[in-house]
């Protein structure tokens, strides 16, 4: 290092040693990553910290030396968070222009620094532990997410709802069981995010270059300090390995698609025709022209989001594909993919969790749509079938007849006289009336998972426990 500090202006300062001349400008712009590696600076200061310390403890490099090196890094530290760190193509990512400026600030000891590591095991310790924080904050957001749909679920145990299939009026259901469908789907997101993070747990530093290093190093202590639960195993996969990075992308695509569903639904149940919820004034936008509207941008953003974060998640996934093992440079192109990826899944996150607690539910639109569409159909089946002792497919027919009549009198089944419903079959009589109630047939359906009032406060009473 002390060698190369004297010809910086022609040729590399990390390996000047072998070159004549600088790159081209165009070498220098589709080499360097310091636009958008320097998000990694604190991640790379404290992995440094760390090989560092480990050195000294192992008689690698001297005490003095460590001292000043974590000083200098410190300093760095500082000088970044408040900044006043001026950031340099020419050095072409985070790790070099951290290490020039020790250079700089401590003398020839912050050369001693790279003993024993390549920048090879340093972005895949540095990436590591940012995917790792964002991961842990993702399971909180989810956390808080998922809180707010339990609110919203209690509130509205018994709140009748249509339910859907094929956008079609189905049977009701309580809308304290649908928003509780959601928290399935996040608590199935999140018990993902746990697995990505006890899956990356390990530590790469020390897997060197690609094959190790002939140095006494510690792994299991750098490990320990920078809060891994072991070294990785294996030093080529180490420096070729970026699942960490496609399955948090994998992750954030699955979550994407459950927080765009709930985004279209929101947009739909929005809809003056549906009237099923009114958004805040505060995640909602008026129209320039049209001074009526009141228009769901925040749920057609989040819905939005979901293709950049797909975008990323296919980029990676081809980028690597062919990749021989171990490192290569092109493994340099990870980063902008799941610093965007992160950046939507947190503002799609954030928006949704506000949307669903600010929003106006209204339990009376929702009751009169709930019972149109002959959606007590199913109940009227399975009457005749505990009652009258029918057959299903029995039942079925008779109840598609009751429907069709009810249709061409332009009335519900709940209205059709008990003679007409007799005349279709005699055994029917005016207990019928009871189920073809949407709040009888809610509270009839106590199977486990079912729509039942009671059964959506058990399904709440399970999920309170575990958020
Ligand atoms: N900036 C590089 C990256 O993001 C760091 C690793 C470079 N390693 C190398 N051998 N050129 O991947």
């Amino acid at each position: 290092m002390a060698d190369d500090t004297t010809d910086t202006k022609s040729s590399n300062q990390m390996w000047g040693g072998r070159f004549a001349s600088g790159p081209d400008a165009i070498m220098e712009e589709i080499n360097a990553s310091i636009g958008f590696d320097k998000k990694l600076f604190a991640q790379d200061i404290r992995g440094s910290i760390a090989h560092a310390t480990m050195l000294a403890h192992q008689g690698i490099i001297s005490a003095e030396d460590k001292d000043k090196i974590v000083h200098g890094l410190n300093t760095i530290l500082s000088e970044i968070e408040s900044g006043n760190f001026e950031f340099s193509r020419q050095l072409e990512d985070i790790h070099m222009n951290v290490e020039a400026r020790l250079a700089t600030l401590i003398g020839p000891a912050a050369g001693r620094l790279h003993t024993a590591r390549s920048r090879n095991d340093q972005v895949a310790l540095d990436f590591r532990l940012w995917v790792k924080e964002e991961l842990q904050k993702t399971e909180q957001m989810l956390t808080g997410l998922i809180a707010a749909f339990l609110d919203r679920a209690e509130e509205h145990a018994e709140s009748v709802m249509p339910g859907f299939t094929h956008l079609q009026t189905a049977q009701p259901v309580t809308f304290g069981h649908h928003c509780m469908a959601y928290v399935e789907m996040f608590g199935r997101d999140r018990a993902r995010v746990r697995h990505a993070i006890e899956h990356l747990d390990e530590s790469p530093i020390g897997a060197a270059a690609l094959a190790g290093t002939g140095y006494p190093i510690d792994r299991h202590m750098t490990a320990k300090a920078l809060g891994f639960r072991e070294p990785t195993r294996n030093s080529i996969d180490t420096v070729s390995d970026r699942d960490f990075a496609i399955e948090f992308l994998s992750i954030a695509a699955i979550a994407g698609m459950h927080l765009s569903r709930l985004a279209e639904e929101i947009v739909i149940w929005s809809t003056p025709q549906f009237g099923f919820v009114r958004l805040s004034d505060a995640f909602s936008t008026g129209s320039s022209i049209m001074p009526q509207k009141k228009n769901p941008d925040a749920a057609e953003l989040v819905r939005a989001k979901t293709g950049r974060i797909n975008g990323s998640l296919v980029a990676l996934l081809t980028i690597m594909k062919g990749l021989p093992l171990a490192y290569s440079k092109d493994m340099q192109e990870d980063k902008e993919q799941v610093f965007d990826a992160a950046e939507s899944l947190e503002l799609a996150i954030a928006a949704m969790t506000g949307m669903v607690r600010d929003m106006t539910v209204n339990t009376a639109r929702m009751k009169a749509a709930a019972g149109s569409g002959y959606s007590t159909a199913t109940d009227l089946a399975d009457w005749l079938v505990r009652e009258a002792g029918l057959p299903f497919r029995d039942a079925h027919h008779v109840t598609g007849r009751a429907v069709a009549l009810a249709e061409s009198k332009g009335c519900d089944l709940s209205e059709l006289p008990l003679s007409d419903l007799q005349a279709i079959h005699s055994d029917i009589t005016d207990k019928v009336y009871d189920v073809l109630t949407v709040e009888a047939s809610v509270a009839s359906r106590k199977s486990f998972g079912g729509t039942a009032p009671s059964e959506v406060r058990r399904q709440i009473a399970f999920w309170r426990a575990r958020n």
